[in-house]
């Protein structure tokens, strides 16, 4: 079993703060996704749970043990770089034995465990191949397999499938969830693909220039973003950003007045209740809203907002139809069949039920509070 947990992590290189101040709990057999814009401190993070690299400040704990100052050798953990670097003169079977003879396991159970991890990634077949023989899923299989060996009490993967094509990095996604639910060692991946993120992990952690800046599941970070950086960096397209004041008429009625342009969008009681309750009104206020969760029509519709088609992206199972409406640009998903021809007057209407309302200044979501 390994429950990893980080208290107060801080990791400085010179003034640069790569990671500030991270607290984190990942539970036995979790599958953990580090997520999060180049340079935000994923490997850093990653390196010091391994124990190639040292924090600062804070302490690392691996089933409840401080292993803050201990030795990567003795963490019992596995950790595989993108970049694997495989021994080349050696076969596959060779490779993935040399972990295991420097323990000083005999030769039967060297071989035991080399099958055992052979099968579970389909390499048996590789056994006997140099590693300048193999494609590089296959590579990358090996390198996976040299960590399984180990038996370790978790995983820690870095960007492992980052340069394979596109089409077999789906395929290994899928294999390597697979292969998490077979072993069900705790695993930490570090990626900066929010799809391979959000399709992976029982839980994403999305850290941005060091910052840690949401914890959850992948439907709790896609549907209740805390702040606008997850809103944008999450889904794709991210999330459409309405800058708005919230203005009470006499009657009590909230409604939300788009900046800069002259339109005013109605609201439900239930969002009207979060801005009063925030004392938001003449607020800024900035308005999120998914692609998928806008309608679009060729007709005038009560409560819609008057648009303009701008650019089409098709995209075989569905649409991306950029509408303007004047200095904004909101991006709807349609169905394949919704053509429009650009320049044409449009209305779109917002699922009020899916919309998140952030305070422009801190940037954050007041849908909480
Ligand atoms: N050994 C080092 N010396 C100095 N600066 C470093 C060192 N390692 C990392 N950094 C800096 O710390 C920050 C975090 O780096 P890190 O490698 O953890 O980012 P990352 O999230 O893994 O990015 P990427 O997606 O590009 O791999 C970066 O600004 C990086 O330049
Ligand atoms: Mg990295």
């Amino acid at each position: 079993m390994a429950e990893i947990v980080l208290e107060n992590i801080v990791k400085r290189f010179g003034n640069l703060v790569a990671v500030n101040n991270l607290n984190l709990r990942i539970e036995d057999k979790e599958f953990v996704v580090l997520l999060g814009p180049s340079g935000c401190g994923k490997t850093t993070t990653l390196r010091m749970i391994s124990g190639l690299e040292l924090p600062d400040e804070g302490k690392i704990l691996l089933d409840g043990q401080d292993v803050t100052f201990k030795r990567a050798s003795r963490r019992d953990i596995a950790f595989v770089f993108q970049l694997y670097a495989l021994y080349p003169h050696m076969t596959v079977y060779g490779n993935m034995a040399f972990p295991l003879k420097t323990q000083g396991f005999s030769k039967e159970k060297v071989d035991e465990e080399i099958k055992m991890a052979a099968g579970l990634l389909k390499i048996d077949h590789i056994l006997n191949k140099k590693p300048r023989e193999l494609a590089g899923g296959d590579m990358q299989r090996v390198a996976l397999g040299r960590a399984l060996v180990r038996r370790p009490k978790a995983f820690l993967l870095d960007e492992p499938i980052g340069t394979l094509d596109a089409k077999f990095r789906e395929e290994m996604r899928t294999e390597l969830k697979k292969l998490h639910v077979d072993i069900g060692a705790t695993t930490v991946y570090v990626t900066h693909d929010q799809v391979e993120a959000m399709s992976m992990g029982d839980k994403v952690v999305i850290m941005n220039k060091g910052d840690l800046q949401q914890i959850g599941t992948p439907s709790e970070v896609y549907h209740n973003p805390e702040n606008l950086f997850v809103a944008n960096f999450i889904g794709s397209p991210g999330m459409n950003f309405i800058e708005c004041m919230p203005v009470k008429d006499e009657g009590g009625n909230v409604t939300l007045k788009m900046t800069d342009v002259n339109q005013v969008i109605e609201l439900p009681d239930n969002l009207q209740k979060i801005i009063i309750k925030n004392n938001k009104i003449d607020h800024e206020l900035i308005l999120g809203i998914r692609p998928e969760d806008i309608n679009l029509e060729f007709k005038e519709c009560k409560n819609y907002i008057n648009a303009e088609v701008y650019i089409i992206e098709t995209l075989g199972s569905y649409n991306i139809i950029d509408v303007k409406l004047g200095k904004y640009t909101i991006r709807v998903r349609t169905l394949p069949t919704v053509s429009p021809d650009i320049g044409t007057g449009c209305c779109i209407g917002l699922e009020m039920n899916s919309i998140t309302l952030f305070d422009k200044k801190t940037e954050k979501s007041i849908m909480k509070n």
